[in-house]
């Protein structure tokens, strides 16, 4: 199944064009080689409702099954991914980020500390990945086995959950 994406890079610094997007750019190569489609990308500052609005407009969009973020998920006063995301998803999905976090513990101790949260608007999946490129590659290598299926349920597929997905 090849899934369509948007990839939503929340930085200050990257927004002001002081930084490369480094993050948006693993996130974009680690899709891409799943046969995903990458067909939004932006970068925004770290404010609550630019986030939220575009978040809003994509997922509406219709095209993507799913819209990536990376960034502000962590504990600064800036840090605001996870609210705006909350205030416009329908379900939150926490499996995804309880895997995350999972995952990522292995590696760093620094994991607890991203607020990540994962949900659904209509037919598209928001997920926030933390803003280093090192916690993009780990957070979204730990989901991307169950995100064909996801994408498949959500759409209304028949989805055969008996059948073994690994
Ligand atoms: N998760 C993984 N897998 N790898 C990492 O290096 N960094 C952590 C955490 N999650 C990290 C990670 C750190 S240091 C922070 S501060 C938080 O993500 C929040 O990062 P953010 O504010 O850039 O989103």
């Amino acid at each position: 199944m090849k899934l369509t994406a948007g990839i939503l890079t929340v930085s200050d610094q990257g927004a002001a064009g002081g930084r490369e997007d480094k993050s948006g750019q693993v996130a974009r190569e680690i899709l891409s080689a799943t046969g995903a489609r990458v067909l939004n990308y932006d970068i925004v500052p770290d404010e609550q409702t630019l986030i939220a609005e575009k978040l809003a407009l994509w997922a509406d969009g219709g095209l993507l099954d799913v819209l990536i973020t990376t960034g502000g998920t962590g504990l600064t006063l800036r840090d605001v991914t996870p609210e705006a995301t909350l205030s416009v998803v329908d379900r939150v999905v926490p499996g995804f980020a309880e895997a995350m976090r999972a995952e990522s513990l292995k590696k760093t101790p620094m994991a607890m500390l991203s607020r990540a949260v994962v949900g659904t608007r209509g037919k598209c999946l928001v997920i926030n990945l933390p803003g280093s490129p090192k916690g993009v590659r780990e957070c979204l290598e730990a989901i991307l086995p169950a995100l064909p299926h996801a994408v498949e349920t959500l759409k209304g597929g028949s989805g055969d959950c008996a059948v073994d997905h690994t």
